[in-house]
């Protein structure tokens, strides 16, 4: 738990067109930590000291998508699922750039057991990363989604509640519970409070209330623990005689559905999603 101490080192970093105060330290390399600002090739995600070293790297570096397969494409938006046994730099790299904005400690260099996924948005110079979830290969804890960010540039533009919402798609088609891996930051506590609100209040609103928590579950891959808190927060659930019965009125859905959310954010289609669960 030595990390928790080390003050922040590195204070910019310049990738792609973004120049972006970051936010925590990061256990770069030391050579590179002593540096005050990092570039970073926005498609493989090098670091470099020096933006002369950047320049030259660009002129050669031929990768202009991350380094995966393709299994989401809806307009510009696209997802890579990327294994970290299979690509352990670029992981190590992403691991290391997502450091600079999570506050407690994640995994940087042990990136074998997880899968890694990228959302990008593309133009005619590639597709550009927006953020990314990782997820073990083989959660003992039916965690579906153990880190995530969504860079700087790109936040609450509604990126990470459709990361968020990936994640799901993919348990929903793995026919499996799933819940974050805890502890969840502030933000990422708010954007999951905020996904699971707007799903589980569109379906109370459809099924007019007359839903369990279990179907509810069973439809959206939402853990009912997760679904029990969030009605709890939202003061639609009671305890009685031993089960929690929801309490709602179309009026009150309609109040807290305007809440979460503009209602107009982009969607995962997940027939345009690619993908078989690993056997
Ligand atoms: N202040 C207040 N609310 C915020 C917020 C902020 N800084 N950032 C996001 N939110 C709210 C949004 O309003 C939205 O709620 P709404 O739709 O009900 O209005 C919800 O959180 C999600 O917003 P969204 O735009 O989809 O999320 P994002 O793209 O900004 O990404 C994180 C959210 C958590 C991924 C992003 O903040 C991040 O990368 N944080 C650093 C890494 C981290 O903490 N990860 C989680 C722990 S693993
Ligand atoms: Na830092």
């Amino acid at each position: 738990h030595e990390e928790i101490t080390k003050v922040k080192n590195i204070n910019t970093i310049e990738m792609g067109r973004y120049e972006v105060d970051t936010w925590y330290f990061s256990p770069y390399p030391e050579e590179f930590a002593k540096c005050d600002k990092l570039y970073i090739c926005e498609f493989c995600l090098k670091y470099m000291k020096k933006k002369k070293t950047l320049n030259r790297h660009k002129a050669k570096c031929d990768l202009r998508y991350p380094p995966g397969n393709e299994i989401y494409r809806n307009g510009p938006l696209s997802v890579f699922e990327i294994d970290g046994k299979k690509n352990k730099i670029y992981c190590q790299n992403l691991c290391l750039l997502a450091k600079l904005f999570l506050d407690h400690k994640t995994l940087y260099y042990d990136v074998e057991p997880f899968l890694f996924y990228i959302m990008t948005e593309c133009d005619s110079r590639g597709c550009h990363m927006v953020g990314y979830f990782s997820k073990e290969k083989h959660s003992q804890d039916d965690y579906n989604l153990a880190c995530i960010l969504t860079l700087p540039p790109y936040q609450r533009k509604g990126y990470g509640k459709l990361l968020i919402s990936f994640a799901y798609e993919l348990s929903k088609k793995e026919n499996k519970l799933g819940t974050p891996e805890k502890p969840l930051s502030d933000l990422g506590l708010l954007s999951f409070r905020s996904y699971w609100t707007q799903v589980l209040l569109e379906i109370l609103r459809k099924h007019k209330g007359n839903v369990s928590i279990k179907e509810m579950s069973e439809m959206t891959s939402i853990k009912t623990e997760d679904i029990i808190s969030t009605l709890q927060s939202l003061n639609l659930i009671k305890y009685w005689k031993g089960q929690h019965i929801i309490s709602v009125t179309p009026k009150v859905i309609e109040e807290h559905l305007k809440t979460c959310g503009k209602g107009t954010e982009k969607k995962i289609e997940s027939k345009l999603i690619h993908w078989m669960p690993a056997t």
